[in-house]
C-alpha cells in the first residue's frame, strides 16, 4: 500500500487546545516517517508563486554572460546565481546537478553573525532591468519564512519541548530563498537518465517548498510529462525494508511542502530524519522545471547535537562530535562545491606565523 504522507493545517496549530493536538500527532507522524509534511493554511497566495517564477524566468532567459557578474565563487554562490554544474550532492553519485539556482536573503541579517561567516550572510544581489524582481523574491521569501516559523513551533510542540525551543534557535539564521531551474535535456541524456538533482538530505533546519512548474520545450507551463518526474522521498529504513521506499512527492491541492533537514535530525536525535530526496527528469526531452525552496537555518552559534530529552548512548554516538551551526554549514559548502576546499582552514588554530615570527628571534632555534 502507497503509504500516506500526512498534512498539517496552520489553523490547527495557532487554534490550540484538541486542534492543535491533532496537528502535533500529524508533524510527529510526517516527521517521523517521512521526514515530509504537507501544510494547509500556510498563507502563500498562489498568484504570488505565479510573480515569482516570472521573474525568475525573465533572469533565467538571458544568456550565460549576462548572468555572469551576478555568479560570485567568492562568497561560495550563496547569494545571485549559480551557474548550471556547479552544485554536487553530497550522498550521491558525483554527477553535478542540472540546473541553475538564484539565491537571496529574505530576512534582515545578524550583524555579529554576518561578521563571523561574511559569505554566508553576504549582501543580496539583485540583477537590473527586472521590475519587481527583488520585491517579490523578498515577498515570497518572508512568507515561506513566516509558515516555516509557525511550523518550527509545531514541532517543538509535537516533541514535548518549549514552544519556541526551535524559534528561538533560528533567530539571525542565514536563512535563504532559493530559485531553481531545472535544464531541459536533449535525447541522448534523457534515455541515459540524468537526473536533475542527485539523491540528498538538505543540511539545514527545515525546507519549504510551495510547490514546482514544468514547462514545455516551448516555455509554456504544462503538466507533468510523465509520472516518474518531479521530487521523490525515501522513507525511513525497517526491518522489512532496509533501503526505505521511494515515494512522488503528491501535494494535495492548496498544500506547499516542508522538509526535515539534517540539522533538525541532529538536535532531536533522529526522531525527525532528514529526508533523502531526489529530483528525476522525465524521459522526454526537452522539458524544464521550475521550483522554489526556503532553507530555515539554526543560528550560527546554536550548537548541533541532540537536544536533552535525545540524548541516548546511541545518539550521542551517532552525532558526535558536537559542532556550531555555522562550522557545519561551512564544512557542508564545501562538501557539495560550493565552496573551496581552502575555507576549511578557518577551522582551527591560525596563529602558527605568530609562532614561527617569534622563534625568528631567538639564536638556535632555526
Ligand atoms: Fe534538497
Amino acid at each position: 500500500m502507497e503509504p500516506s504522507i500526512p498534512t498539517v493545517d496552520l489553523e490547527d496549530l495557532r487554534a490550540g487546545g484538541a486542534r492543535r493536538d491533532v496537528a502535533a500527532a500529524a508533524i510527529r507522524e510526517a516527521f517521523g516517517r517521512y521526514g515530509l509534511i504537507y501544510i494547509r493554511s500556510h498563507g502563500i497566495d498562489p498568484s504570488l508563486l505565479d510573480r515569482y517564477y516570472d521573474v525568475f524566468l525573465a533572469l533565467t532567459g538571458r544568456s550565460d554572460a549576462e548572468k555572469q557578474p551576478l555568479a560570485r565563487p567568492d562568497i561560495w554562490f550563496q547569494r545571485g546565481w549559480t551557474p548550471p554544474n556547479t552544485e554536487h550532492a553530497v550522498a550521491a553519485g558525483g554527477q553535478p546537478d542540472f540546473k541553475e539556482c538564484y539565491f537571496a536573503a529574505p530576512e534582515a541579517a545578524d550583524p555579529e553573525a554576518a561578521a563571523l561567516h561574511p559569505q554566508i550572510y553576504a549582501e543580496n544581489l539583485w540583477p537590473e532591468g527586472i521590475p519587481g524582481f527583488a520585491e517579490t523574491y523578498l515577498e515570497m521569501g518572508r512568507a515561506l519564512h513566516a509558515a516555516g516559523v509557525e511550523l518550527l513551533r509545531g514541532c517543538a510542540v509535537a516533541l514535548g519541548l518549549e514552544d519556541d525551543a526551535f524559534v528561538k534557535a533560528v533567530e539571525g539564521g542565514p536563512h535563504v530563498t532559493r530559485a531553481l531551474r531545472y535544464l531541459p535535456l536533449d535525447r541522448a541524456q534523457a534515455e541515459s537518465g540524468v537526473l536533475w538533482g542527485e539523491e540528498h538530505t538538505d543540511f539545514n533546519l527545515l525546507t519549504l517548498l510551495p510547490g514546482g512548474r514544468f514547462l514545455d520545450a516551448a516555455g509554456v507551463r504544462c503538466p507533468p510529462p510523465d509520472p516518474g518526474s518531479g521530487l521523490y522521498l525515501r522513507t525511513r529504513s525497517t526491518p522489512d525494508e532496509p533501503g526505505g521506499t521511494m515515494i512522488r512527492g503528491a501535494v494535495p491541492a492548496g498544500c506547499i511542502i516542508a522538509q526535515v533537514g539534517q540539522e533538525l535530525e541532529i538536535l532531536t536525535g533522529g526522531a525527525f530524519l532528514a529526508t533523502p530526496h531526489v529530483i528525476t527528469a522525465p524521459k522526454t526531452p526537452g522539458y524544464a522545471r521550475l521550483s522554489c525552496a526556503h532553507f530555515v537555518h539554526l543560528h550560527p552559534l546554536e550548537t548541533l547535537f541532540p537536544l536533552a530529552p535525545f540524548r541516548t548512548p546511541e545518539t550521542v554516538r551517532a552525532y558526535a562530535p558536537p559542532v556550531l551551526a555555522g562550522t557545519y554549514g561551512l564544512k557542508t559548502l564545501v562538501d557539495i562545491h560550493l565552496a573551496p576546499p581552502s575555507a576549511l582552514d578557518a577551522l582551527g588554530y591560525r596563529h602558527y606565523d605568530r609562532l614561527d615570527a617569534q622563534r625568528v628571534h631567538v639564536p638556535g632555534t632555526r
